[in-house]
This record gives C-alpha cells, structure tokens and sequence, in this order.
C-alpha cells in the first residue's frame, strides 16, 4: 500500500514468538516503564485495546489499571504470543480482565459489537510489521469511543523519521488527529484522537 505519493510501505518481518523472552525483560521496563505509560492513559474501567501485544509486556500494566471493571483486549498474529500471554496474566492474576484474541496479518476482525467501545488503542512496536497500515489505522479508529486516544509508537533503528511521518499521514488520512508527537523513551511515538 502507498503511504504517500511514490512511496510504497514494505512491511518488515513479523518479529517471531521464538523471541517472546526478549519482549519481556527487567532491562525493558526499567527503560520503557510500561507502568508510567499505563498511569498517563489507562483509567480504571477503561476496556483498552493492546495491537500486536506479543507476549503482554505492555498488556500487563494495562490490566492492572483498568481494574475489576475495564477489560484489555490482546491482540496478535501468533496463537505463540497470546498463549505465552494467557499463561503469565494467569499466574499474576490479571486473566479476568483480559481478552486475547487471534487476529488475521491484515485485519483485526473483532465482532462488529466492539465498534465504538474502545477507550484507548494502543500499537507498540508492531505496524512496521502490517501489510496494510491505513486498513488497520481504519479499523483501530472505528473501534474507539468519539475522543478516544491511541498511541503509536516505532523504534527508531527499524522506522525512520520520514517513514513514521507516512504513518501519521497515513493514520490522519483514517480520520484520526495527530494530538501530540513525542519520544518513547529513544522511540518515535505520537498520540492520536479520533475526534
Ligand atoms: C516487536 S513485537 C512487539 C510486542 C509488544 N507490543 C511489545 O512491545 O512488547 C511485534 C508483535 O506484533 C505482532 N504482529 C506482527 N504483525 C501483526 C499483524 N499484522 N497483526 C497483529 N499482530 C502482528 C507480532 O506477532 C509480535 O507479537
């Protein structure tokens, strides 16, 4: 799919269930401090939505926010991703709150009833891996409440400057604002409104 004029997205290969380990780290929180970004976003009874959740670094904290009364939706390509998942929100006891769900590599197919539902969405570290970013930026926006937030972020050593002004672009051209961009501890992030 184009981006922008002349331009074509190539989408990287999908990072592999194999590596889920590396995804959750001590070194990784202390730097990505998933706990402070669920603080800044997640309220409690929120149902949020996590894309491409590998193995729920990110999922996890969500779920803590939330509480008894919100519910995070898992989302991933890899049944691996969500069972290693399952398995850890298990053993912490956070399984209630959390849905994971299967999705296809080029649409989220969520049932048609979750439209408009959505408080937040978040896609960390994974559209460089999508073959098409403006149908998945479509369906993340139909998914969210009028006001709700999502918050995009790429690494840097994988998506360049001008390659993550496409994705904006491309998810402005899907109907969202662009509210604010900013950096992810070295990673390039913004945070968009479906207004
Ligand atoms: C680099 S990992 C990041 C995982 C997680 N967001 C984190 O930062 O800990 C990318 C994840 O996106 C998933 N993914 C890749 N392509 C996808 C697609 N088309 N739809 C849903 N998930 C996808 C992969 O399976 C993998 O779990």
């Amino acid at each position: 799919m184009a981006l922008s004029p002349g331009r074509v997205h190539h989408p990287h290969t999908v990072f592999s269930a194999e590596k889920a380990g590396h995804l959750d780290t001590r070194l990784r929180r202390l730097l990505y401090r998933p706990d402070r970004l669920a603080d800044r976003y997640v309220k409690p009874g929120y149902r949020v939505l996590d894309f491409g959740c590998g193995p729920g670094f990110f999922s996890r904290e969500f779920a803590k926010r939330v509480g008894e009364g919100g519910r995070v939706f898992a989302v991933d390509l890899q049944e691996e991703m969500l069972s290693i998942l399952r398995a850890r929100m298990e053993a912490e006891g956070l399984i209630s709150r959390i849905t994971t769900h299967r999705c296809g590599p080029d649409t989220i197919a969520l049932p048609d009833e979750c439209r408009g539902t959505f408080d937040v969405a978040f896609a960390i570290f994974v559209v460089h891996e999508v073959p098409d970013p403006l149908k998945l930026f479509l369906e993340i926006f139909s998914l969210l409440k009028q006001g709700g937030m999502f918050f995009l972020s790429e690494p840097p050593f994988v998506v360049s400057g001008r390659d993550f002004e496409d994705e904006l672009r491309c998810a402005e051209e899907a109907g969202f604002r662009v509210r604010d961009r900013r950096l992810f501890f070295v990673n390039r992030a913004a945070v968009l409104v479906k207004e």
